[in-house]
């Protein structure tokens, strides 16, 4: 192994070998490549990127560097789904639920929020103890009862991403198209699925802007799963306005509630039918049925009581994590409503505590915005656009502003 010869080959734009990065990587995680060294090694990816070949080894590779979940045998197939991010993005907590119903497993390994988007183990946690924290047995012994869990990271999962995801961060490489995949799909092809679909946002409150990077970025991923062995599937979807009518930690879930009830708002409810099919090739209506008949929302019951979560909680969550200040924004003239800027709310929403500034934040749960009308929508004057959760005045003054800005009415 030589390392500064791999280095220098990257950054020359030449091509590793699958072994080469093999070595690489089970070096770096075992700590006998300094974190120099993989710095500007993952610099030079940066700047030359990877090839599919490249690019598939590096997800192997780093989805080997720790547990990779190992099924029984004649077990159902595994599934799930992995959204690039979004603002009010709560799909998750609705469709884990949904497929568990149709008898797949759902081992969903799910992260934090980053950025400005919303991260589901954070909306979990909400529920008043709700346990995120399973050890690989537990997990199996809950999805052999159950058919699902919903958990964060263990030490021992996908550690090389761990390890170099905190180095992209404070060297300016996150946004390398070959080291995205690698993270993203090394941890959900340690899940062992069988299928596994991808919601790639687009828009202003995504990591994509335009539709163009989005692609690209939906056919690297897919590669990378298809060529593991996981078919996958990929949806662009568009991230210019809130998803649902909610955002912020325990809002989202009492939205999903509500959805898991049947009462969910259409944006929400169409795309989580959506994934569903595209990961199951089943019919939409076997889905809807599991709403419409309380099926999913019983799943979901099961859901919390094993992973420790306060169920009577679920449907008041609003009196568990009261808001000490809450406002209506009303329109400031007729019209109908032509934009409610995705960024500047998920922006606005990490200011009020919803998310993180830096690492070591903790979440507010209940701070956020309700009531969050859509775009197209005709609405007179003096008419309630959303409603500001905030901690304190101050922070309801800067969502204010902040909203002013964010929707447009002609
Ligand atoms: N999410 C991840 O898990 N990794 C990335 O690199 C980007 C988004």
């Amino acid at each position: 192994m030589h390392v500064p010869h791999w280095i220098e080959r990257k950054r020359e734009g030449g091509e590793l070998k699958p072994e080469e990065i093999r070595v690489l990587i089970g070096q770096f995680t075992a700590g006998h490549v300094p974190d120099y060294q993989m710095a500007a090694m993952a610099m030079a990816i940066f700047f030359r990127g990877m090839t599919e070949t490249e690019t598939a080894a590096l997800t192997a590779a780093m989805r080997d560097s720790g547990r990779v979940f190992k099924w029984p045998a004649g077990t159902p197939p595994k599934v799930d789904k992995h959204s690039t991010g979004g603002i009010g993005d709560k799909v998750s907590l609705v469709l884990a639920p949904l497929l568990a119903c149709e008898n797949f497993w759902v081992p969903m390994v799910s992260g934090r929020g980053l950025g400005i988007t919303g991260g589901t183990l954070d909306k979990l946690e909400s529920i008043p103890g709700f346990n995120v924290h399973l050890s690989g047995e537990a997990a199996l012994r809950q999805i052999e009862k159950i058919g699902l869990f919903m958990a964060g990271q263990t030490a021992d999962f996908c550690p090389a991403d761990k390890k170099l995801y905190a180095l992209r961060d404070v060297t300016g490489t996150v946004p390398s198209q070959a080291l995205i995949i690698a993270s993203i799909m090394s941890k959900k092809l340690a899940e062992s699925l069988d299928r596994l679909v991808l919601d790639v946002k687009f828009g202003s409150g995504a990591f994509m802007k335009t539709r163009e990077e989005a692609e690209a970025l939906a056919a690297g991923l897919s590669a990378a799963g298809n060529g593991n062995g996981v078919r996958t599937t990929a949806l662009l979807t568009p991230m210019d306005e809130p998803l649902g009518q909610t955002v912020g930690n325990a809002l989202e879930v009492a939205e999903s509630v509500e959805t898991l009830q049947n009462r969910g708002p259409a944006d929400l409810v169409e795309l989580t039918l959506e994934l569903c099919v595209a990961v199951t090739d089943l019919p939409r209506e076997i889905f809807r049925r599991h709403l419409e008949s309380g099926a999913a929302w019983d799943k979901f019951l099961k859901l919390v009581e094993e992973q420790q979560g306060d169920a009577r909680a679920l449907e008041n969550l609003a009196a568990f994590h009261p808001a000490p200040e809450v406002a209506t924004i009303p329109a400031p003239n007729d019209g109908v409503i032509r934009r409610i800027d995705a960024k500047a709310i998920g922006l606005a929403s990490v200011l009020l505590g919803a998310g993180r500034m830096v690492a070591a934040d903790t979440i507010d749960f209940a701070v956020g915005f309700s009531g969050i009308r859509k775009t197209g929508e005709p609405v007179t004057k003096g008419e309630p656009l959303l409603a500001i959760h905030a901690r304190d005045t101050a922070g309801l003054a800067m969502a204010r502003q902040a909203v002013e800005r964010a929707i447009v009415i002609e």
